[in-house]
């Protein structure tokens, strides 16, 4: 059993605070995803967790007890970085072994941890190989492995994936999937991939600049972002945002338009205070194609992309705001072309404009 409590944990180096204050629980065996732009202090998080840098204040609990000051071999953690930090003279066996040779252990349960971690990580017939005979991600399944005979009750992962190609990040996405069901411990992992966090998390946590926007399921962060900035974070291609005058509100929803927009009512869920500017949030996949002359939104095409199995169109709306549109099926546009667009105002998001550094959670 493990469980992360970080209450109000911050790290300055010097005058620069990269972390401002951070609030977070995470469960025994949840797999926990930190995403949020370059910089934002992802890795930061991780390491004051693991134990290679030190926590400026607040507390870090494992298991409800206080760890601050815990040496990182005693916190129960492993940890798996982006460049697979393995050694290049040892067999795999080796390396996996690594960490039992180091804490002394039998030739016997060496040799029962890693035959253990190779099943589990479908790498019995690499054991004697040297990392130069291995793919890319049959080298970060070594580093795993590692991880994986420390029996930690925590994984931490640091972008494992990142230098994998397309397809072998799919794989080894999947084998992290399954190696968290087979072990049911609590992991950690940080990535700029959406796929991966929106695949593998039980809960998101977005961070900016040093601090949660939201923590969520999934679902929860992508059908109710909490603030623009996770709502433009999260789904591909990204939320349009159109800036719209709100003409009335009640308890529950705001009546808006703009020059490209049909009045329509929007719940506003106690984020615009009154009349004024704000931002409709509509996701590419939201919008249907309306007959012409009718629909709620109307632009012109600029670009159409056909992929196959779906048209992404970039618009310019009659406010000269761009929008993207995604259509689930191949459809032939022409630049220039007149497009009225319908969707569903209930799938449709409101935020005040500055609405981007609240931290709810
Ligand atoms: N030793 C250090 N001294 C000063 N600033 C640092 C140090 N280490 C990290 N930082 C700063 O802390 C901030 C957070 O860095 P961190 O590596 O945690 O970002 P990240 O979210 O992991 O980014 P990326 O997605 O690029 O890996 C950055 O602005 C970085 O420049
Ligand atoms: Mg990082």
């Amino acid at each position: 059993m493990a469980t992360l409590r970080l209450k109000d944990v911050r790290k300055s180096y010097g005058n620069a605070h990269v972390i401002k204050g951070v609030d977070l629980e995470i469960d025994d065996g949840e797999f926990t995803v930190f995403v949020g732009p370059s910089g934002c202090g992802k890795s930061t998080l991780l390491r004051m967790i693991s134990g290679l840098e030190d926590i400026t204040s607040g507390t870090l609990e494992i298991d409800g007890q206080v760890v601050n000051d815990l040496p990182p071999k005693e916190r129960g953690i492993a940890m798996v970085f982006q460049s697979y930090a393995i050694f290049p003279h040892m067999t795999v066996r080796e390396n996996v072994a690594f960490g039992l040779t180091i804490a002394g252990a039998s030739k016997a349960e060496k040799e029962e941890k890693v035959a253990e971690a190779a099943r589990i990580l479908q790498m019995e017939h690499l054991l004697d190989r040297r990392p130069s005979q291995l793919s890319g991600g049959q080298r970060q399944r070594v580093a795993i492995g590692r991880a994986i005979v420390r029996k930690p009750k925590v994984f931490l992962f640091d972008e494992p994936l990142s230098n994998l190609d397309a397809a072998l990040r799919m794989d080894m996405r999947m084998e992290i999937g399954k190696l968290h069901e087979q072990l049911d411990a609590t992991m950690v992992y940080v990535t700029h991939d959406q796929v991966e966090a929106m695949t593998l998390a039980d809960k998101i946590v977005v961070l900016k600049d040093g601090l949660v926007m939201q923590v969520g399921s999934p679902m929860e962060l992508y059908h109710a972002p909490a603030n623009l900035f996770v709502a433009g974070f999260l789904g591909a291609p990204s939320m349009n945002f159109v800036t719209v005058d709100v003409q009335s509100r009640d308890a529950a929803q705001a009546q808006v338009s703009n020059a490209a927009l049909e009045p329509i009512a929007v719940a506003h869920k106690g984020r615009i205070a009154g009349e004024g500017k704000a931002v409709l949030g509509i996701r590419p996949q939201h919008v249907r194609a309306a007959q012409p002359g009718q629909g709620m939104l109307h632009g012109q095409v600029m670009l159409t992309e056909r992929l196959g199995a779906e048209t992404v169109v970039d618009l310019k709306l009659k406010d000269g705001s761009k929008f993207i549109a995604t259509f689930a099926e191949d459809r032939v546009f022409e630049p220039g072309e007149s497009v009225d667009l319908t969707f569903d105002p209930a799938q449709a998001h409101l935020f005040a404009p500055e609405d981007t550094t609240s931290a709810p959670h």
